[in-house]
């Protein structure tokens, strides 16, 4: 299932590496997020994309333009099928990191990562974006960072379920909403720590490109049968 992401969000690379062993063929890729990263740097990576798997590389990447298009060069030489960029880094930040991706890619002789942009993190509300110097709607900024990092030539935004279908309505069908959030339905799970959440059936009926979903499979008594469910109500809802 291509548009199932899953988030490695696991303490070493040995068990990480046992997971995406486990889960090949089910799924349409592995997130890898800063804490695996830091922890083990870019072997598991390597590993991984030398496998054959599409590796999300989740580190959100923020600061000059120069620095972010050399980290996402360095993305691109580790076999990074996505990496990603806080769309608040601004318009000229993004276009430095899309043409480092490209530049990379083509002289290397690979794919360019799909480069996706943070808009609002989740974790943020009304009050913490003001605290920032944000006055006004959350929708608004969400529209405002999707609609510059559509200027400056990403492939689409990481949103929340909530977000996925105006997004979609404003940036069309080629962009890439990439979607966690993910709980009920098929990703029976405790809520954890996400609230404004969808079923992997609805977040993709609303638009999503790709679901990304973590503790509901790699937290499962058998994460390949949860991960197969997933898959599942996702292709009931692209059947129709
Ligand atoms: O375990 P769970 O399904 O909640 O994992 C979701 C993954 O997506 C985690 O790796 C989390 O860090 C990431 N994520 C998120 N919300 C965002 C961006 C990323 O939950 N807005």
């Amino acid at each position: 299932m291509d548009q199932l992401l899953v988030a490695l969000d696991v303490e070493s690379g040995a068990r990480a590496v046992e997971l995406a062993d486990s889960l090949r063929g089910l799924v349409g890729g592995f997130k890898i997020g800063s804490r695996l990263f830091t922890a083990e740097g870019p072997s598991v990576v390597r590993r991984l994309a030398d496998e054959g798997d599409r590796v999300f590389l989740d580190l959100k990447f923020h600061d000059i333009p120069n620095t972010v298009a050399t980290a996402v060069s360095a993305a691109t030489s580790l076999g990074a099928w996505m990496v990603n960029v806080h769309a608040s880094g601004g318009l000229s930040m993004m276009q430095a990191a899309a043409e480092a991706g490209h530049r990379t890619a083509a002289a290397e002789g690979r794919p360019a990562p799909l480069l996706i942009a943070v808009t609002v993190l989740t974790s943020m509300n009304l009050e913490t974006l003001a605290s920032v110097g944000v006055q006004g709607k959350m929708e608004d900024q969400v529209a405002r960072l999707a609609g510059l990092a559509q200027q400056a030539g990403l492939d689409g935004v990481v949103a929340s379920p909530q977000e996925t279908a105006f997004i979609r309505r404003q940036c069309g069908a080629r962009f890439a909403v990439v979607t966690p959030g993910i709980r009920g339905g098929a990703a029976a799970a405790a809520k954890n720590d996400q609230e404004r959440t969808m079923t992997a059936g609805e977040a993709i009926a609303a638009g999503a490109s790709f679901i990304v979903v973590g503790r509901p499979i790699i937290g499962a008594p058998d994460p390949r049968e949860a991960a197969r469910r997933i898959a599942e109500e996702i292709r009931a809802v692209t059947s129709r």
